[in-house]
């Protein structure tokens, strides 16, 4: 499949692309490259991609994309926290646009990069399922859960969104 993968060059983006591109995937990246230089050990093999902000993206991004993995964003509680304006700027409107983008364009499935924070404090110390309420606590965690509410509404036989609610990961990345 071609694969736009927005948010290419952070953490996790910088080892998705070459295990997708392995998986026999033609990626894009899109990201605006804030932690582009922020490297750890030998420089990594980033795909070709677009340097541009996910405010500013247009059809043109989209164009030819068979399914889209969302990961841009300001991407945790403490960096949410900092301009709550601008995260919900970016983490929610900018998301909403780009999965409408895609959905005009074409691409059929749009996988969305969301967290179990989006659980915030529902679950104290018992276990939660995806039926669980969404208690967001934080800007960071309720611009997910935003995303999620609209994505639903996009929703469609054309169109699949999937939320995936990771918990924090650790370990190395070249980012
Ligand atoms: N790392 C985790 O443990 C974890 C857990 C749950 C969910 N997530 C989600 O997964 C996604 C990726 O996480 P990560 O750890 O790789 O984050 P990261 O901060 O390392 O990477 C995010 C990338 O998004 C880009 N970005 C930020 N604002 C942008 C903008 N306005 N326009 C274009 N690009 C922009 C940054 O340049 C960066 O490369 C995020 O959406 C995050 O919320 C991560």
């Amino acid at each position: 499949m071609r694969v736009l993968l927005t948010g290419h060059q952070g953490y996790l983006g910088t080892v998705m692309a070459p295990v997708l591109a392995d998986a026999g995937h033609e990626i894009t990246g899109l990201d605006a490259g804030l932690f582009a230089d922020c490297v750890l050990g030998p420089p990594p093999a980033d795909p070709p991609g677009h340097r541009v902000d996910l405010r500013d993206v247009t059809a043109d991004h989209l164009a030819g994309a068979d399914a889209v993995i969302h990961l841009a964003a300001l991407s945790n509680d403490p960096l949410g926290a900092l301009a709550p304006d601008l995260t919900y700027a970016i983490n929610h409107h900018a998301s909403v646009r780009l999965a409408k983008l895609a959905r005009d364009a074409g691409v059929r499935r749009f996988l969305y990069a969301s967290t179990c924070s989006v659980y915030g404090a529902a679950g104290g110390d018992d276990l939660v399922t995806e039926d669980a309420p969404l208690r967001p606590v934080t800007p960071y965690a309720e611009s997910k859960v935003r995303v999620e509410d609209d994505l639903h509404a996009l929703a469609d036989t054309d169109f699949t969104p999937v939320f995936l609610r990771n918990a924090t990961a650790f370990g190395h990345s070249p980012r």
